[in-house]
C-alpha cells in the first residue's frame, strides 16, 4: 500500500508556507538538511529540466544542467531562458550566482558529478502512431549509462508509458560500469507552464516511486527542503508512480471535456454553460477548477499524454478502461470546429474574402508554447476556408510565425483587429480581457466578437454595440 508522508491541506486550501521559506530554509547551514546534499544532474533543459535545475540550485544543490543542445546551454550558462516563464529568468539568475549551477553538453562530465540523476527529456506524440516517442528518454539512458562508475540514482520525471521504468532499469544495469549498483526511481512532474517555479518548489505532493529503501533515501535527500516544508510524499512501486501522471492528466482533460460536452447540450437546449459550471462548481465534491468551457485543451501535455495513454492501455488488453478517453479527445477537436462554425455565422455564413482577427496564439495565457494550441487551429482552419486572419499574441508570436508562417501578424491586438468583420478572442490574456469593447468598437469593420475562451463581460461587450457568441451560450 502506498505510505502518505506530510499528509497536508486539500488542493484548494492555501499552504501556510511560502516558497521563499523553503529556500530560506534550505540555504540555511544551520537547518536539518542533511549535512551532505547529493550532487544533482538534470538531463534535458527544456521546459521541465531547466526549471527542476534552477530551483534545486536555488534550493542548495549542486547542480549541473545537460543537454545535447548546444544553444539551449549556452542561453541558460549566460542567463537567458529560452522559452517564456514568469519568474524563471530571475530563479536563474539568483542560480547562476550562488555558483551551484553549471550547464554541459557532457555527458562524462554529468557521470562524474551525479549522486542523482534526473531524466526530464521530451516523450512526444510519435509520427507514426498515438504512442508516446519513446527516442529521447531511452537515448540519454543508453548515451549515459557507459559514464556511471559509482553507486547512484537515476530518476525518471518525464510523462511516459507505464512499464517503461523497467525497461530503462535493464537499459542502466546492463550498459553502466557500476551495474546493479545503478538504480531506477521514478518521480512523476506535475508543474503547468506558467505556474513552474510555484509549483516546482511548492508542489501540491511529490511521488516518489523506487525499489529499495536506499532510492527512498536518495530521493528524500534530494528533496529535504519540500518534505522540511510539508509537501506530502506518496510513496509507490515504479508502475504506480509512472500511471500517476497519466492518470491526473487524463482526469483533468476528462473534466475539461465533461463541460464544454455540457456546451454541446447547452447548445441545443438554449441553456447557458456558463451558468451551468457555476452552479456545478460550488459542489464541494466537483469543485471550479478545470470546469472552464470554451475552446478546449491544448499544450505539450494533455492531448498527447491522452492518446499515448489510450495506446498503451489496448496494447495492455485494457483498451476498453479507457476507451472513453477518445471521446474526450474529439469532444475537445469539435471545440475547434464549432469555433470556427461562430465566426463564420457571424461573418454571415462565408469566410472567403473576411478579414477576422484572432487574439492569441498560445495554448494559454502566461506562456508562448504554442505545441497544439487551440488558437492557432482555429486560425489555420479560417484561413483554409478563405478568410484573411490577422494573429496577434503578447508572447507566442516568434513560434506563431514559425510554425505557421501562411498567416498574417500583428503588433498589437488594435491593429490585428482593424477593418476585421469578426473578432475571435482565442488565448485568455489578461490584455485581452481588458480591452474596452467601444475603443474596439471604433477600429473594426463590423462589431461580432467570438469569445472562445468566456474571458469577456458579454453583457459590457452587447452594451458597446456588439455581436457576442460564446460555445455553449445563446446568441
Ligand atoms: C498540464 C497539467 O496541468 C500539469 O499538471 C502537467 O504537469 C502538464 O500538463 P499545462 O499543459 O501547463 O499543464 O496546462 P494546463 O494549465 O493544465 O492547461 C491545459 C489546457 O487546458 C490549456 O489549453 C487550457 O486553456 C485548457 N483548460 C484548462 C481549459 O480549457 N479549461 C479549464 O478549465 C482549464
Amino acid at each position: 500500500m502506498a505510505r502518505v508522508l506530510n499528509a497536508a491541506p486539500g488542493p484548494e486550501s492555501e499552504s501556510p508556507m511560502s516558497y521563499d521559506t523553503i529556500e530560506q530554509t534550505a540555504t540555511d547551514t544551520s537547518s536539518a538538511a542533511p549535512a551532505e546534499l547529493p550532487r544533482l544532474t538534470v538531463l534535458g533543459t527544456g521546459y521541465l529540466g531547466a526549471t527542476h535545475a534552477i530551483c534545486m540550485a536555488v534550493l542548495g544543490y549542486d547542480v549541473l544542467g545537460v543537454d545535447t543542445d548546444r544553444s539551449k546551454i549556452e542561453a541558460l550558462a549566460s542567463g537567458r531562458v529560452p522559452f517564456f516563464e514568469p519568474g524563471l529568468p530571475e530563479m536563474l539568475a539568483k542560480a547562476l550566482d550562488s555558483g551551484r549551477l553549471r550547464f554541459t553538453t557532457d555527458l562524462a562530465e554529468a557521470g562524474e558529478h551525479g549522486d542523482v540523476h534526473f531524466i526530464c527529456v521530451g516523450t512526444p506524440q510519435r509520427a507514426d502512431s498515438a504512442g508516446a516517442d519513446l527516442r529521447f528518454v531511452e537515448g540519454v539512458t543508453r548515451d549515459l549509462a557507459p559514464y556511471l562508475r559509482r553507486r547512484c540514482l537515476v530518476v525518471g520525471k518525464s510523462t511516459v508509458p507505464v512499464g517503461t521504468a523497467a525497461r530503462l532499469t535493464q537499459i542502466l544495469q546492463d550498459n553502466a560500469p557500476a551495474g546493479t549498483d545503478v538504480e531506477l526511481a521514478w518521480n512523476p512532474e506535475f508543474l503547468r507552464e506558467g505556474f513552474a517555479v510555484e509549483d516546482t518548489l511548492r508542489p501540491d505532493r511529490l511521488v516518489f516511486g523506487t525499489e529499495s529503501a536506499w532510492a527512498t533515501a536518495q530521493l528524500e535527500a534530494a528533496f529535504a527542503p519540500l518534505l522540511e516544508a510539508g509537501v506530502p510524499v506518496v510513496h509507490a512501486d515504479l508502475p504506480t508512480a509512472e500511471l500517476v501522471k497519466v492518470a491526473a492528466n487524463s482526469f483533468l482533460a476528462t473534466k475539461i471535456s465533461y463541460i464544454n460536452a455540457m456546451a454541446e447540450v447547452c447548445e441545443a437546449t438554449g441553456a447557458d454553460v456558463q451558468m451551468l459550471a457555476t452552479a456545478l462548481s460550488f459542489d464541494s465534491r466537483i469543485g471550479g477548477r478545470f470546469l472552464k468551457p470554451g475552446l478546449g485543451f491544448g499544450g505539450g501535455c494533455l492531448p498527447k499524454d491522452i492518446r499515448a495513454f489510450i495506446h498503451r492501455a489496448e496494447e495492455l488488453g485494457v483498451g476498453k478502461s479507457v476507451a472513453f478517453l477518445r471521446q474526450v479527445d474529439a469532444i475537445n477537436r469539435r471545440r475547434r470546429e464549432r469555433t470556427v462554425d461562430l465566426i463564420r455565422e457571424e461573418a454571415g455564413g462565408s469566410l472567403e474574402g473576411v478579414r477576422v482577427c484572432c487574439l492569441g496564439a498560445a495554448f494559454k495565457p502566461n506562456s508562448d508554447d504554442i505545441r497544439d494550441a487551440p488558437a492557432l487551429d482555429v486560425a489555420r482552419m479560417l484561413k483554409q476556408e478563405g478568410a484573411i486572419v490577422s494573429v496577434y499574441d503578447p508572447e507566442a508570436m516568434d513560434n506563431a510565425r514559425r510554425a505557421y508562417p501562411e498567416l498574417t501578424y500583428a503588433d498589437s491586438a488594435m491593429e490585428a483587429a482593424r477593418d476585421a468583420r469578426v473578432v475571435a478572442l482565442l488565448t485568455e490574456w489578461e490584455q485581452f480581457r481588458a480591452i474596452d469593447p467601444a475603443t474596439l468598437a471604433d477600429v473594426v469593420a463590423q462589431p461580432h466578437v467570438v469569445d472562445g475562451r468566456h474571458a469577456l463581460d458579454a453583457a459590457a461587450w452587447r452594451g458597446a454595440g456588439w455581436s457576442y457568441r460564446a460555445l455553449g451560450r445563446t446568441a
